[in-house]
């Protein structure tokens, strides 16, 4: 319907404004064909958190909204496992977390070490060099992690400002711990900074415990939301570093405010400010991407009931059943499994199967969607998802039985119901 105004004017003699109502009135109300998100992420959403997002909308500075904020701040603190009062959300999708991060830490010419061992780490190293930093790197094959002692080798060699690691990388399926390298990093006077996108949630993630200063999320895999908000934390040590170079934007600036010779080189991403508009003083900045909030909000509260043992645990077993039915449909798995997230898996595709073409049959035959792989293992490697709302055993089945058809389709022997059975017998 065209509005009001505009019902009774004759558009059909001009032809751009026809076309343009003609492709208005085709699109139909979104209506997405229903599907299994078994991939490295996004996974499908909670329906919780899905009815969280539709509620109505509430002014930025309304006390309902402010209390939201606060509370959200409280729920992140639980989700990170962290005592830190500058906990909040960054908008935008996990990469907007890494940015912000990066950019208000780093100055140009800041010396940050980038261990990467997989394509995330890559993301990191390029934001970090867009950030005008000087950017160390060291890398391993995709697969395998650091041990401590290479990364204190690197801090003793290139002496950062910040170390800058992806906890688990969703390229190469494994993780890098943790736990040693905060106290490294307060040994040699270097701040950590890490990217837990994909293990946030399903995964043991303890920010105060293992001593890390700064770290992003997004909604889009353990979580159980979509993607679009980017929860971060940061210690007080972190705080000072960014309000170090704090400036505050004209227009909005009172007297005394700072306003620096060297300051954050985004206005978006300026955690200085930002962590002004979540704390109270309430300074005007971006305005808050309300329904995400409502989505990053419920996403956490969710796991802070369920208790982030719990989450982990969930993650764990449902993982581990579809990788007994992958190893049971004669899959060989990618990657040091040592270190393996809990909830994504790399399978190496049989021969004889074309990657692309299998991944598509997933879709169109069952509306399964699994992943396909980056750089080195694009063609080789398939990952399947198993997190967040899709932590099922029915979603474990599932996959497992379109998997073994899209095998025997295609020429490859198995026995028939060996993935199903191998998970049904693993959960007992
Ligand atoms: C480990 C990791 N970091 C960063 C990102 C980037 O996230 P986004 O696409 O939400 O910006 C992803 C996305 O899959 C990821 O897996």
């Amino acid at each position: 319907m065209l509005p009001r105004g505009i019902q009774n004017v004759d558009l059909s003699n001009i032809p751009v404004a026809r076309a343009a109502y003609d492709g208005a009135m085709s699109a139909e109300p979104i209506n997405p064909p229903p599907r299994l998100l078994m991939g490295p992420g996004p996974i499908n959403a909670d329906p919780r958190v899905l009815r969280a997002m539709s509620a109505q909308l509430v002014g930025q500075y309304d006390p309902a909204m402010t209390a939201y904020m606060n509370e959200t701040m409280e729920l992140y603190r639980g989700v990170f496992r962290t005592q830190n009062e500058a906990t909040l959300l960054v908008d935008g999708t996990s990469r907007a977390g890494i940015e912000a991060a990066l950019i208000s830490l780093l100055e140009p010419g800041d010396v940050v070490l980038v261990p990467i061992f997989g394509r995330f780490g890559h993301l990191l190293r390029e934001i970090a060099e867009r950030a005008q930093a000087d950017v160390r790197v060291i890398e391993r094959e995709w697969g395998t992690v650091f041990t401590p002692s290479e990364i204190e080798a690197a801090i003793i060699e290139h002496k950062p400002k910040l170390l800058a690691v992806v906890h688990g990388d969703t390229s190469t399926t494994v993780a890098q711990p943790l736990d040693e390298l905060g106290e490294l990093c307060r040994k040699h006077g270097v701040l950590l900074y890490t990217d837990a996108t994909a293990s946030l949630g399903g995964n043991t993630f303890e920010t105060d415990q293992w001593g890390i200063d700064v770290v992003t999320a997004g909604l889009q895999k353990c979580l159980g939301g979509p993607s679009g908000s980017a929860p971060i934390t940061l210690s007080a040590a972190a705080v000072d570093v960014v309000n170090s170079r704090k400036s505050v934007e004209a227009g909005i600036r009172a007297e005394g405010d700072a306003v620096s010779a060297h300051p954050v080189r985004s206005n978006y991403f300026d955690l200085g400010q930002i962590l002004d508009y979540w704390g109270p003083r309430r300074l005007n900045h971006h305005t808050e991407a309300t329904s995400m909030l409502y989505g990053a909000r419920e996403c956490a509260r969710l796991l802070v009931e369920e208790g982030l043992p719990n989450a982990v645990e969930r993650h764990r077993l449902h993982g581990a059943a579809m990788v007994e039915g992958l190893r049971a449909l004669g899959f060989e798995i990618f990657g040091d499994q040592s270190v393996r997230m809990n909830n994504v898996v790399g399978v190496y595709i049989p021969d004889g199967i074309d990657g692309d073409a299998g991944r598509a049959t997933m879709l169109e035959d069952f509306g399964i969607e699994i992943g396909t792989s980056f750089g080195p293992l694009h063609g080789k490697v398939w990952r399947v998802g198993v997190m967040g709302y899709n932590t099922r055993r029915d979603a474990v089945l599932t996959t497992l039985a379109a998997l073994e058809n899209v095998l025997s389709r295609g020429g490859v022997t198995v026995t028939s119901g060996a993935g199903v059975g191998a998970a049904v017998d693993f959960y007992g």
